[in-house]
């Protein structure tokens, strides 16, 4: 039985006067229920605000990407080791953003995969198909690539320790949310595809679906067998709809 996961994406976007306020007041809808989890993924900077803030709640702090390397001269990066000072429990890696927009490639996003597991965290491994890959019926080639490069460089056995978000480079901000009935093709043919791997890590990971999802469009994503949470970008900055998702869960 996997537990449904809520979790915010913040992006770049905050102030400390947001997330104090943000914060305080998920904390009663996330404390609602026992069924879902919830977390929050603020910038950097607010991770030791959060923190703080987070202490008496049973919200989870993630942080939205992570370097490869621990310590040394990498001016800049943040490290995976020094999150757990800062109560991180989840890292999102490969997110789309950092891969188009920073050129991540799939051995770096594996490199991180594996950086964050060593610190003692659990990776958030972000994986979708661009537009044009949607159109031309690539989705599956693509997210398989994905998936493998990590399996290559970690092993299967690592995924039992690690959450999967598939988000649709198309959904994204955009405002197209995939039908339900499309994502939970994806996410049933990325469960079948490391079943042919693992039939447990299969059976018990976590894939959550991303991509413009609001408190209208949660319950309809969450029913789908295979889709077991939501990683939320824009409807997560907004206490009322990020709310409405967590109670879409419940
Ligand atoms: O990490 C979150 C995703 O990029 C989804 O963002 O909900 O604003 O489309 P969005």
């Amino acid at each position: 039985m996997r537990q449904t996961l809520v979790m915010g994406n913040w992006k770049l976007n905050g102030s400390k006067t947001m997330v104090a306020e943000l914060i305080n007041a998920l904390k009663a809808p996330a404390a609602e229920t026992t069924n879902v989890a919830v977390a929050v993924c603020p910038p950097v900077l607010f991770l030791g605000q959060a923190q703080a803030l987070l202490t008496d709640s049973v919200i989870a702090l993630g942080a939205q990407d992570a370097d490869i390397h621990t310590q040394g001269a990498f001016t800049g990066e943040n490290s995976p080791a020094m999150y757990p000072e800062f109560g991180v429990h989840y890292v999102l890696v490969g997110h789309s953003e950092r891969r188009t927009l920073h050129g991540e490639s799939d051995a770096m996003v594996a490199a991180k995969f594996s950086a964050v597991q060593q610190a003692g965290l659990v990776p958030v491994l972000c994986i979708g198909e661009t537009l044009e890959q949607f159109e031309k019926g690539e989705t599956q080639t693509v997210v398989e690539r994905q998936l493998h490069e990590v399996i290559a460089h970690s092993g299967i056995e690592a995924l039992a320790n690690a959450v999967i978000a598939y988000e649709p480079v198309w959904a994204i901000g955009t405002g197209k949310t995939a039908t339900p009935e499309i994502a939970q093709g994806v996410h049933a043919a990325i469960r079948g595809f490391l079943a042919e791997q693992n039939a447990n890590v299969a059976a018990g990971i976590q894939i959550l679906y991303g991509g413009s999802v609001k408190g209208a469009s949660a319950a309809g994503l969450f029913a789908m067998e295979d889709i077991d949470g939501a990683l939320v970008g824009g409807a997560a900055l907004q206490a009322d709809e990020f709310a409405a998702i967590i109670r879409a869960g419940a």
